[in-house]
Order: structure tokens, then sequence, then C-alpha cells
């Protein structure tokens, strides 16, 4: 792969992450353009944290080779610290200082002062919405709070590039939204956003996004892409009863591509919906009684389900 690095706020070439034996990253290559929201999407321990540290020049990789901002992961990785903001996973605040004192420190640490200092934590106050909580003790403020003041943080010193691993974890979805709302604010102003997560709904908010599984990726594109190329066939919803006999019963049937339980039904994919004539008679030869069979618009998380099971069959 050749790639000017200037083009893009952050290509990835092949890269390998090894603890041991162990492959926590396993051959990732992607790009990120500039003013892009990435999301890197994944379940617990499928090595997003891992990627996004060697981005940060935290962690050096085994093999394979990126850039940040243009400069090299591996050889320049303390001039990569000075253009990338990052918030990792347990958010690293000072709980005993105030809001207006945790700016001043992690301003002091990217070398951000006197007016400049002063310009920077009025625009943190403002964008988190902090202003009147600005003598609090971080230690007191809800959770929310606490993740607004962290991204403050984590870009007192106007970088390019946010790296955000898992920012909206342990929050109600009304803080969650209104962070991902700030997310939004950052990126029109040109702050390309980098942002893991394992909650499947937030990746309808990313413009474009990876799936990783077990150190690899097994998706990259938009939304809209994801779900075109995916789910070749028809989405169908079924209400049934007992969930698992059907469950059971569908998944051992030829035409039946995937099942997956979703909330109170289950998501089937089939050839065509000519496929239901077949559904409802298996159904019904085992004794489990069908209320519904509909055809359902894919969400991001049906995409995410075969895929990995895809992958889990694959493997
Ligand atoms: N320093 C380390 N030493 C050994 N194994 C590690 C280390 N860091 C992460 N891992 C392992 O690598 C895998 C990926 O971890 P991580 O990148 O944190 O995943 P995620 O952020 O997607 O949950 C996990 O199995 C984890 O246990
Ligand atoms: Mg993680």
């Amino acid at each position: 792969m050749t790639l000017t690095s200037n083009e893009y706020a952050v290509t990835i070439s092949d890269l390998v992450k090894k603890f041991g034996s162990f492959t926590a990253v396993d051959d990732v290559s992607l790009t990120v353009g500039r003013g892009e929201i990435f999301g890197f999407l994944g379940a617990n321990g499928a090595g997003k944290s891992t990627t996004i540290r060697i981005l940060c020049g935290i962690l050096a990789p085994t093999s394979g080779s990126g850039t940040v901002a243009g400069m090299d992961i591996v050889r320049e990785t303390e001039k990569i610290k000075t253009r990338i903001g990052y918030m990792s996973q347990r958010f690293s605040l000072y709980e005993d200082l105030t809001v207006t004192e945790n700016i001043k420190f992690f301003g002091e640490v990217y070398g951000v002062y006197g007016e400049r200092l002063a310009q920077r934590t009025a625009w943190i106050l403002e964008m988190a919405n902090l202003r009147e909580r600005r003598d609090s003790l971080t230690g007191e403020l809800a959770m929310g709070w606490k993740q607004r003041l962290a991204l403050g943080c984590a870009m007192v010193h106007e970088p390019d590039i946010l790296f955000l691993d898992e920012p909206t974890a342990g929050v109600d979805p009304a803080s969650r939204r209104r962070f991902w709302e700030l997310i939004y604010t950052v990126a029109e102003q040109g702050v390309t956003v980098f942002v893991t997560t394992h909650y499947m709904d937030e990746a309808e908010h990313c413009d474009r996004m990876a799936l990783m599984h077990r150190g690899r990726i097994i998706a990259l594109g938009t939304p809209a892409e994801l779900k075109e190329r995916y789910i070749a066939g028809t989405l169908l919803e079924v209400w049934a009863e007992p969930m698992m006999a059907a469950l059971e019963c569908l998944n051992s049937l030829p035409v039946v591509r995937e099942v997956a339980m979703f909330g109170s039904a289950l998501h089937v994919v089939v050839g065509s919906l000519e496929d239901v004539d077949s559904l409802r008679a298996a159904l019904e030869t085992m004794d489990i009684r069908i209320e519904r069979i509909e055809p359902a618009r894919p969400s991001l998380e049906d995409v995410f389900v075969a895929l990995i099971e895809h992958a889990e069959r694959g493997a």
C-alpha cells in the first residue's frame, strides 16, 4: 500500500501486536481521512485499546507500520503526542482537584500556559457546559460530567486528532447522546475523531467504521455500505414460542443463513420472502407457536452479528 500520509489523519499497514504468543492485533490495515469520525467497534478483548495505544505512541507494534498526522508511529512518537488528544478507557482525571484545576493541570502537561490556558479553559467550560461547576471537586461530579471534562482535558492543546477509548462506557443513554453531540461539534471544527465503543448502536453515529473481532478487521465502511454489502438476502423478524426451540429449529434449516436473538424476536436471514412458507412449516412440525413473521430492515447490529457469526464459523 503506498499512501501519501498527509492526506490522511491515520494510516495503518499490516499492523501486528503480540503479547508473548498471543496476537492481540492481527494484521490490521486501514486509513482515516482528515475530519472524519471513525468508529472502532468490537467486543471486549477484540484489540481496540491495543490498537489505539500503538497509534498514540504508548505501545510499540510487533510489526507493521503507520502514521498519525503524517508522523511515523514508531520513530516519531514524541511529535505525535503533541498533535493528538487521548482519552483513555479509565480516563485519568484527578478526583481531588476541581474542574478548572484539572484543566490547568492537563494544560501545563501540554505546555499551555497564561493567556492561552485562560482561553482554552473558557472554551472547555463552554463546550462541556461545565461553567457552573467550574469550582466543583471532580470526584463529586456525575459520570456524564466527568466524561465531558475528560474530553475537554484531552483537547486543551487543540489537537488535530482525538483518540477516544470507550468514552461513553458506563453512562446513561441521555449522557451518551449528549456526548455524541459534542463529538459532532468537535468534528465540525475539523478535528479527526477516532473513537472505540462496544455499543453497536453507536456505530450509526460514525462516518465510517471498522468492526474488529479477535484482533482482525472483519468489516470496514460507512454504515450504509455495511448494511448493503453484508445482509445479502432478506431479513425476517420472527416471534415464536418457545424462543430457544424456534432458534434451534430455524438454525437447522438449509434455507436459513443466519439466526440471532434480537430482543423478544428472532432475526432470521433467508434468501427470499418465498422462504417464509418453509420456515412456518418447519416451526409447526416442531409444535412451536408462531405469533408473527415479518420482513425487517437490517440494523447495524444485525450486520455485526452476521459478520461475527460468519467469522466464528471460519475460525
Ligand atoms: N499488556 C498486555 N499483556 C498481555 N495481554 C494483553 C495486554 N494488553 C491487552 N492484552 C490482551 O489483548 C487482547 C485485546 O485487548 P484490548 O486491546 O484491551 O481489547 P479491547 O480494547 O478491544 O477490549 C485481550 O485479550 C487482552 O487481554
Ligand atoms: Mg478497550
